[in-house]
C-alpha cells in the first residue's frame, strides 16, 4: 500500500499551549521538544495542531460553532482565524528549526464542512506535498460550513479525514494525559487502558476537556478514533508532556500509552 510507512501525528493543543489562558500562550520548549522527537524518528509524517489557546477561547466568546447566526460573529471568525494562522507559523518556525521541511496547508483555505463534517476536502494539495518529500502541517481552524454558515473543524476531524484518504501505518494522538483511562483520569481508582480492540472502546465514554474547549476533549477524540481505527489503521495515544514517548511511538517501540487495534 502507499502510505504503509506514513505517521500523522496530532501535537494537542493543551501540550503545545498553555490551554487554561485566555489569552494565547505558547508551551515553546514543549513544542521544541517534540519538533526533535519527530525528527529524529525520520519517520514520513503529515503533522496537525490543535488550536488551545490560540483559538478556543476566541471561538467560544462568538460562539463559532454554532454557526453564523449574527452579524457580530463574523469579526470572531476572522480574529479566530488570523489567531490560528500566527499558532501556526509559530509551529512550522519551530519544526523547521529542527530540520523538518513543513510546510502549511490552513484549513480555511483548502476545505469546507457541511454540518459540522469535512464536505469537501483538499486531499490533492496533502497528496501533492508528501511526494514531494515535504511534510504537510494542518491545524484546527474556523471554516466554512455549507449549511450553518461556518464552523470549527477542530484537528481530529482533520486527522479522521486524513486517516481515511491516506491509510497511514498510524495515528499518534499527543495529549495532556497518559492515554485513554477506564475512568475520568483525575478519578482516584482510574486505570490506563494499553491496548484496546476497537469493539471494546465503544464503551469507554471519555470525559469532556476540563478546559475551555469547544471541540469535545477526549470524548470527541474517542469517536474520532473509533471511525479511524474501524479503517484498518492502529491509533496511539499517549502523553506530549513526557519526553520521548512520541519519539518512541513513531519508532514503534514500547512506552507508556493507549493503543487502540484495527
Ligand atoms: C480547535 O482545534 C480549533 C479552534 C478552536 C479554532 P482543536 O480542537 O484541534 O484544538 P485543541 O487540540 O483541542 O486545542
Amino acid at each position: 500500500m502507499l502510505n504503509d510507512d506514513l505517521i500523522i501525528v496530532k501535537l494537542g493543543g493543551s501540550v503545545i499551549t498553555d490551554k487554561k489562558s485566555e489569552t494565547p500562550k505558547l508551551r515553546t520548549a514543549v513544542l521544541r521538544r517534540l519538533a526533535k522527537e519527530i525528527a529524529a524518528s525520520g519517520k514520513r509524517t503529515i503533522i496537525v495542531h490543535g488550536a488551545g489557546s490560540f483559538g478556543h477561547p476566541l471561538a467560544k466568546k462568538y460562539k463559532l460553532n454554532d454557526g453564523l447566526i449574527e452579524e457580530s460573529q463574523k469579526k470572531g471568525f476572522a480574529l479566530t482565524q488570523a489567531s490560528v494562522r500566527r499558532l501556526n507559523l509559530k509551529v512550522i518556525d519551530v519544526l523547521q528549526n529542527a530540520g523538518i521541511s513543513a510546510i502549511s496547508l490552513p484549513p480555511g483555505a483548502i476545505l469546507k464542512c457541511r454540518g459540522g463534517k469535512v464536505a469537501e476536502f483538499g486531499a490533492g494539495a496533502f497528496d501533492g506535498y508528501l511526494r514531494a518529500g515535504l511534510v504537510p502541517v494542518t491545524f484546527g481552524d474556523a471554516v466554512i460550513d455549507e449549511s450553518k454558515g461556518f464552523c470549527i473543524c477542530s484537528g481530529d476531524l482533520l486527522v479522521e479525514k486524513l486517516a481515511c484518504e491516506f491509510e497511514p501505518e498510524k495515528v499518534i494522538f499527543a495529549a495532556d494525559v497518559d492515554g485513554i483511562f477506564d475512568r475520568n483520569p483525575a478519578e482516584r481508582y482510574a486505570k490506563l487502558l494499553r491496548e484496546i480492540s476497537v469493539g471494546k472502546i465503544g464503551k469507554i465514554a471519555g470525559e469532556k476537556s476540563r478546559h475551555t474547549d469547544v471541540t469535545g476533549g477526549m470524548k470527541g477524540k474517542i469517536e474520532s478514533i473509533k471511525r479511524i481505527v474501524a479503517k484498518g489503521t492502529q491509533a496511539v495515544v499517549l502523553n506530549g508532556n513526557k519526553k520521548g514517548r512520541l519519539l518512541s511511538a513513531l519508532l514503534g517501540k514500547e512506552t507508556v500509552c493507549t493503543k487502540v487495534e484495527p
